[in-house]
């Protein structure tokens, strides 16, 4: 941090809200945006004054670094409201110390702690009656880091804007979620960056991302880059499969450098050993998966993310092998949702610290 940083946030509220116009009886995932933005220039070598501006188009030349070398992280938290009104961030420390991570790896200076939490939470302050209410529902925070020098020159910027945008939400999936394993196409490889939340990580899924859709598949599993045996993270989640009543979930950083540490993961990595579930964290075979699969061992797969919180899986595919997965009776996946949703919505106590309260 510099000696000089400026704490203090400029604030210019917007004249007239959007809120009236909004339609919050049909939310479709991250279409609509509140009233402000959190933004912060960084040039000359340091941070300058951040500030809260209403929710306006970017002022960049095409020559903006971040057009030509991707150089962009970004991040994914929501804010959640409980019955009574108060405003709730969950884990936020973890998406700072993820986005910075994900910074030192693209090359980027580290963003102020002060900035990221303290303005995060400014901004909410100001657009907390853009939080929906409804069951599940939430303000997702998209903070995104950009490159944005001038020049087409391929190293790293000399200036960036950090920004913070916010889109009330409702569920991220709808309908059921059928998984193809992919055995061809990576989206991170070893020494890479697929443990940073670069922009260009999800550009290089979204092909066969698309293939898999055309085949009635929602997402993919990635599967590890020099052999595609062991099973790694799907598109926007982490993967836990449950095999007998052992839950098993694949390594990350520093086992493994191809996959997102989720903040969700964590958390039920957590809470399911908390309420003695046996938690393995470990390499998972492909063929481990499909056996079990075969034998009546696979008792579910689900993601965790924070978008869909933790998502069941109800058909899994793995080359010309298919199978339908059925809810088992009790289903870690709806005994961990509950769980987290709890603390996430203030409906029960937070042993853990995880809720931060906004005042
Ligand atoms: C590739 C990828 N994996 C996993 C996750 C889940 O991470 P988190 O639980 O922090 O949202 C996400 C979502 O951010 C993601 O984009």
């Amino acid at each position: 941090m510099t000696a000089d940083l400026k704490t203090k946030f400029i604030i210019e509220k917007i004249k007239e809200s959007k809120l009236s116009k909004a339609d919050f009886s049909h939310l479709v995932f991250g279409k609509l945006f509140s009233d402000h933005m959190l933004v912060a220039d960084y040039f000359d070598g340091t941070w300058q004054t951040p500030k809260i501006i209403p929710y306006q188009a970017l002022p960049y030349e095409p020559s903006a670094k971040v057009f030509h070398y991707g150089q962009a992280v970004f991040e994914g938290m929501k804010a959640y409201k409980d019955t009574a009104g108060n405003v709730f961030l969950f884990r936020p420390e973890e998406n700072f110390k993820r986005i910075n991570q994900s910074a030192e790896r693209l090359g980027m200076p580290s963003i102020p702690k002060e900035y990221f939490i303290d303005g995060i939470k400014e901004l909410i302050k100001l657009d907390k009656d853009w939080i929906p209410t409804g069951m599940g529902e939430s303000l997702y925070l998209r903070p995104v880091y950009i490159a944005t020098e001038n020049a087409v020159a391929a190293s790293p910027s000399d200036s960036y804007r950090f920004m913070v945008i916010t889109s009330p939400a409702a569920k991220y999936y709808s309908g059921d979620v059928k998984v193809k394993i992919e055995d061809r196409y990576s989206r991170a490889c070893d020494g890479g960056v697929g443990y940073a939340k670069a922009a260009g990580n999800y550009a290089a899924q979204f092909y066969p991302t698309e293939k898999a859709k055309n085949e009635g598949f929602q997402q993919i599993i990635w599967t590890d880059s020099g052999q595609h045996k062991y099973l790694e993270e799907a598109g926007t989640m982490n993967m836990f499969f449950r095999i007998g009543d052992k839950l098993l979930t694949a390594p990350t950083i520093p086992e493994s450098t191809r996959i997102l540490p989720g903040v969700t993961r964590k958390s039920i990595i957590r809470l399911a050993t908390d309420h003695n579930i046996d938690v393995e964290v470990r390499p998972i075979e492909i063929k481990e998966v499909i056996e079990a699969a075969k034998n009546g061992q696979l008792k579910e797969i689900f993601g965790a993310g924070t978008a869909a919180t933790v998502l069941p899986i109800v058909g899994l595919k793995y080359k010309d092998y298919y199978t339908d997965l059925p809810k088992p009776d009790k289903s870690y996946a709806d005994f961990l949702k509950n769980k987290i949703m709890d603390i996430q919505y203030n409906r029960a106590e937070d042993p853990y610290g995880w809720r931060i309260k906004i005042d």
